[in-house]
């Protein structure tokens, strides 16, 4: 059986379009933001655009009526295109530039400041009516160290100490609305951390609202909620964190989440073309620079034959790119059934952190994006040639 992706054959697409490709399935984004809006009734949701910037996609989520968390001024300009409403939306930003924060300015966003210096570089600029500030709690979580983004080594967010500092100097700076941050890891599967989140972040908010006299009207826990990559790993129930959340949430601010991955991961398949077969390497035509998450994490992606999803998983392979590098492994010793060469591959869960994370390293154009539903499709980016390669070249 071919495999099909939102009702259309894969090797129908990759015929048509080339490999490697990356394809997104609508009705899944859709479904996830579904289960978001259920799961949370009560939240605000701002995508986090650098999980998917495509503006088709940007747009998609945009008309569910979904705000955006954005981290610098490049971001706001896509969302702003894609038509995000920015009053109702965050900018998460680490390290931003003055320029980046000219922009936050401009829009009316509410910003999530990392540090004091950045609030005072801030009020050099402007004012704003509103602002938050980044806590880190001490502890952090996430599936790979690399993406933990709390404790002490993380360079994101500030100690309650120095927030309470942050908070005094916009009160007495005229700032009048105010929200608290506090994200501290990414794809994260455990129910039980969303509470401790918001009991931790409950229990600063509030030693802060006493000690500086303000009211906190938002509370934004970010980003991180899971998908299953592994085949032992279980989904969140998003329902019972939700619940959970509710149980223990006191606080009348407005509860803020900033999903990424769980919007947008799902939907995606890249599909790619076996090259070569060399005993036991499967080489193929997608590498590091299509899809780096495996050789930056360690990650694991699902990877089925697309061409005859039905076989029989009796071989062992590493799958393996076309880039000069030993690092440019998709998977090791993976089960997969017999591969001839000409076979398409269906690398799955890559929309997010997939096309928007690759390169031309190696003189590898970017690949085509196509956006499926219910049997209808339509190219979103055009697969990129040499010229691309050199386009902002001078010569
Ligand atoms: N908000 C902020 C401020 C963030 O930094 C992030 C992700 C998110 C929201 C969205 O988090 P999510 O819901 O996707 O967990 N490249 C890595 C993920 C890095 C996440 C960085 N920050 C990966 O491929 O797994």
């Amino acid at each position: 059986m071919e495999r099909q992706i939102g009702g259309i054959s894969a090797v129908t697409l990759a015929k048509e379009f080339g490999t490697p490709l990356y394809v997104y399935d609508k009705q899944i984004i859709l479904q996830r933001i579904n289960d978001l809006k259920e799961a949370f009734p009560q939240a605000h949701i701002c995508y986090a655009i650098k999980a998917n910037p495509n503006l088709s996609i940007l747009k998609l989520i945009a008309q569910q009526g979904l705000g955006v968390d954005c981290s610098n001024r490049f971001e706001l300009e896509l969302a702003e295109k894609a038509g995000f409403d920015l009053k109702r939306s965050v900018f998460t930003s680490t390290n931003p530039s003055d320029e980046d924060l000219k922009k936050a300015l401009s829009t009316g966003i509410l910003m999530n400041l990392d540090h004091i210096s950045i609030f005072r570089r801030l009020q050099k600029i402007g004012l704003p009516k509103k602002i938050s500030f980044r806590i880190n709690p001490g502890f952090g979580n996430g599936k790979f160290p690399e993406i933990d983004v709390g404790g002490k080594d993380a360079k994101f967010g500030m100690s309650e100490e120095l927030a309470t500092e942050c908070y005094k100097l916009a009160k007495e700076s005229g700032v009048q609305h105010f929200g608290i941050h506090m994200m501290t890891g990414s794809c994260i599967l455990d129910e039980a951390y969303f509470e401790k989140l918001i009991l931790t972040i409950e229990t600063i908010a509030e030693s802060i609202e006493k000690k500086v006299g303000i009211t906190f009207e938002w509370m934004d826990i970010g980003g991180g909620i899971g998908v299953p990559y592994e085949p032992f790993e279980k989904p969140l129930n998003l329902k019972a964190v939700g619940e959970r959340i509710q149980r223990v949430k006191k606080s009348p601010a407005t509860l803020v989440l900033e999903p990424g991955r769980y919007i947008v991961a799902q939907s995606g398949t890249l599909l790619t073309k076996v090259t070569t077969i060399k005993e036991k390497f499967i080489g193929v035509d997608a590498g590091m620079t299509t899809l780096i998450r495996p050789m930056l994490y360690g990650a694991y992606h699902p990877i089925v034959l697309a061409n005859d999803d039905a076989l029989p998983e009796t071989e062992k392979y590493t799958v393996v790119g076309p880039i000069c590098e030993s690092t440019d492994c998709f998977a090791k010793d993976r089960s997969l059934p017999k591969i001839k060469e000409g076979d398409i591959l269906a690398i799955q869960i890559v929309g997010a952190y997939g096309f928007i994370m690759g390169s031309q390293y190696n003189g590898q154009p970017r690949a085509a994006e196509i956006l499926v539903s219910n049997g209808l499709y339509s190219l979103i980016r055009k697969r990129e040639t040499t010229e691309d390669l050199i386009r902002n070249e001078t010569y």
